[in-house]
């Protein structure tokens, strides 16, 4: 691949924080990306599961365009009429009854785990401590860092805040063994995404949930990247009929505008008072709308209906798949947050599916994560199939 002038451009006044690939885009449309040279993708990213209606549906242009020349910021001091709209929109799909808004994900569990501190110490005699998994993702910030069970996100970043302990998905023994006297609760990600697309088993969901349960402790799920449809359910917890007392949203509620949501049950949230905790910006009319705008289409074309259908019809192609392409390992996942654990490296099949114009993700050395849009076209999901078991096919020689 030869060296676009934007890529070197960029190479001397980015930061050099995370790890691009040498494409530099200029336009999407659905589940359709165009470089600079004007060369198509097919995405099966969404910009890391937030395009959950591919990239400029007309829907959402029309809706930033109309906030933009409306109104945009009036800070938190006082209300927006999209603010009250969404709040009540996100409180009906949830039952959860207060929201706070934020502008990511990593604000919104900023958020979560200080709501949970402060219940701890004014409603639970001074609790503090919160269990988290090993492998998850809740963000960079220093706080949302912290929950995060990854040695290699948070070494160089040491010390982290304290009051956080580690537990494993799928072993709920070590979750019960992680309680000490001073846990007010429990985060995570019911399909850890960014650990490599690793769902909970049903049996130890239920198991965590009689265990807060018995320990007075509280659920906080991260749908960040889960939420919204994704897993064929508004909220992933939905698949086991269990509401959490907190959950935090982000991704797919902005569809690339900054927004993060932190969702409470009425007599959590009340343990937040004025002066607590707050975002200057939090949101904000053009991200209030958009996710507004978001939300209508979400239910008006049943999305996560369609995604749990297409999901079920995707795993299962992909499982037949196995038969000839032994380099599939194992098919993990729910609706469309898929992922292939492959028999050889991650990277060369991603830069060879981008090579032949469809973007997928390694997530971990050895798997591809698929986040397409929810409303994919049949045809563009089969041909970005096509692509891909051509490049599995050629990996697997
Ligand atoms: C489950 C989960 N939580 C939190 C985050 C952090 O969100 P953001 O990047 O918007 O801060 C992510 C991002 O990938 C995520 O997947």
């Amino acid at each position: 691949m030869k060296i676009d002038p934007w890529v070197a451009r960029a190479e001397k006044v980015l930061m050099n924080n995370v790890r691009r690939l040498p494409v530099v885009f200029s336009r999407g449309a659905a589940a359709h990306l165009y470089d600079v040279d004007g060369r198509e993708y097919l995405d099966f990213l969404s910009g890391i599961a937030v395009q959950a209606l591919g990239h400029s549906h007309p829907a959402v242009v029309a809706a930033i365009q109309k906030q933009a020349a409306k109104i945009i910021h009036v800070s938190n001091l006082f209300y927006l009429e999209e603010q009250i709209l969404l709040a009540e929109k996100l409180t009906a799909l949830s039952g959860l009854e207060r929201v706070f808004f934020a502008n990511s994900g990593a604000e919104a569990n900023e958020a979560a785990i200080k709501l949970a501190r402060k219940y701890g110490k004014t409603r639970m005699g001074g609790k503090y401590e919160i269990i988290t998994a090993e492998n998850s993702f809740h963000g960079r910030t220093m706080g949302a860092l912290a929950a995060t069970g990854q040695p290699k996100y948070q070494e160089a970043f040491q010390p982290l805040p304290a009051g956080f302990r580690y537990a494993r998905i799928n072993d709920l023994a070590s979750w019960e063994a992680a309680i000490t006297p001073q846990t007010c609760g429990v985060l995570l990600e019911l399909v850890q995404g960014e650990g490599g697309v690793h769902p909970v088993d049903p049996a130890f969901f239920q198991g965590l949930v009689e265990l807060c349960r018995r320990h007075g402790l509280l659920l906080m799920i991260d749908e960040v990247q889960t939420g919204l449809g994704r897993t064929g359910k508004y909220f992933a917890w939905e698949h086991f009929g269990v509401k959490p007392q907190i959950l935090t949203l982000a991704k797919a509620l902005g569809g690339g505008i900054p927004i993060g949501a932190m969702l409470a049950r009425e007599d959590v949230a009340a343990a937040f008072e004025p002066g607590d905790h707050s975002s200057t910006v939090g949101g904000g009319g053009i991200a209030f709308a958009t996710a507004l705008a978001i939300l209508q289409i979400m239910e008006e074309e049943k999305l996560p209906e369609r995604a749990h259908r297409l999901g079920a019809e995707l795993k299962a192609r992909f499982q037949s798949w196995q038969q000839e392409l032994p380099v599939i390992k194992e098919v993990r996942g729910w609706g469309l947050l898929l992922g292939l654990e492959l028999t050889v490296p991650a990277q060369p099949v991603m830069r060879s599916c981008l090579e032949q114009g469809l973007i997928v993700n390694a997530v971990t050395p050895t798997t591809i994560r698929l986040v397409p849009p929810l409303n994919i076209s049949v045809a563009d999901l089969e041909r970005g199939l096509a692509i891909l078991k051509r490049v599995l096919t050629a990996a697997a020689e």
